[in-house]
């Protein structure tokens, strides 16, 4: 059935909301809908399809740029599963040692997924406002459970709303946002399987275990001056980074240098294999937390303890670092020091690397 509205008024359909399910089983799907609509409370008021004379140019033009739209969501998501299967390098490298196109990979990854749900949705919302019959209704509410021929009435509801949408005879459609979606039903699953194929600790020279403190690299203040033994007073603390290029920017530079007091140095308990780390009364510890990586750096000089402000982590420096408050679980990595004498003066040297990862845990870490 056809349902001529034109003249704005509510079609005829029927007129006694006592139904029986034969009556409705002889109804058209449209019949039956409007039956429902009306015995539900539902009265339309307006409804008119938006091209009364079907496969016009203007039916056609919006039919192409909706499926446009949904083939572009179908190159977009497709673009997502390719940037995260390695068309762009993930790896981190340190600053100056490999590719930094890493930084591109999240952003592409946002962009990509962002750019295909928005075609998405930009096409699913023109074609109900450009395809679908245009229509008004007003409905009364009620509390009752439903008995079965409105059930019946809704079912055909839902049926004449799916035919609505002309599915059946927009193919283009139909085949652009099937395409569209399952590409999108992909991207999901691609991340789950690929996050636990990728490990963060497989890339060239297992970046993430080592830093740029090698043996022999000067510490250097932020403004890249030399620290000097001299340079601090007893129970002082300052940030030192490796004096190479890209030292003071990269990431898992920061390190805590601090002078212990007299009293304190003799007391320190260092951890098996680490009792050369330390150089006289100075010693060195990695300023990322081990928790959850903020910067651990509030000292109390006359406990030998210092603090996290994230999460309130506390750290006995005069036991390696020890975690023995908060949320932290690990000890803060300790940098092995030394001096070199340049021009009759002592400055510090790192020899070597921190022996464990810094920062926070992740899988497969020892
Ligand atoms: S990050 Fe330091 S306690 Fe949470």
């Amino acid at each position: 059935m056809s349902i001529d509205t034109s003249k704005g008024s509510t079609p005829e359909t029927t007129e006694d909301p006592a139904l029986t399910a034969d009556e409705l089983a002889e109804m058209s799907v449209e019949e039956a809908m409007l039956a429902g609509a009306e015995a539900d409370g539902v009265y339309i008021v307006h409804r008119r399809e938006r091209f009364p004379i079907a496969g016009t140019k203007a039916e056609r033009r919006a039919e192409r740029t909706i499926a446009a739209l949904f083939v572009l969501a179908f190159l977009s998501a497709v673009a997502f599963i390719v940037v995260f299967c390695g068309a762009v390098p993930f790896e981190w490298h340190l600053p100056g040692q490999g590719s930094q196109e890493f930084r591109y990979f999240t952003p592409l990854l946002g962009f990509t997924l962002g750019l295909s749900l928005a075609c998405i949705g930009i096409g699913v919302v023109l074609w109900a406002k450009w395809l679908m019959p245009e229509e008004e209704a007003v409905q009364d509410r009620h509390d009752d459970p439903s008995p079965e021929t409105e059930q019946i009435m809704t079912t055909a509801t839902l049926i004449s709303g799916y035919n609505d949408l002309g599915v059946a005879r927009r193919s283009i459609l139909k085949s652009t946002i099937g395409l569209a979606s399952g590409a999108l039903a992909a991207v999901p699953l691609v991340a789950l399987v690929g996050a636990m194929i990728k490990k963060p600790n497989k890339g060239p020279g297992q970046s993430l275990f080592h830093t740029l403190w090698t043996s022999g690299v000067a510490v250097v203040y932020s403004d890249g001056r030399r620290v000097s033994p001299d340079d601090l007073l007893p129970g002082g603390i300052e940030t030192v980074f490796p004096g190479v290029p890209g030292g003071v920017k990269a990431g898992d530079s920061p390190t805590l240098l601090i002078r212990l007091r007299p009293e304190q140095a003799s007391k320190v308990q260092t951890r098996p294999g680490q009792a050369g780390f330390a150089w006289g009364d100075y010693v060195a510890f990695s300023k990322i937390c081990t928790h959850a990586g903020c910067p651990a750096s509030l000292y109390e000089q006359q406990t030998g303890r210092l603090l996290c402000p994230c999460h309130q982590s506390q750290f006995d420096v005069l036991r390696d670092a020890k975690p023995i408050f908060g949320p932290a679980t690990r000890s803060l990595p300790k940098l092995p020091l030394g001096v070199e004498i340049v021009d009759g003066k002592q400055y510090f040297v790192a020899k070597g690397d921190f022996p464990e990862a810094i920062g926070p845990a992740f899988w497969e870490r020892p």
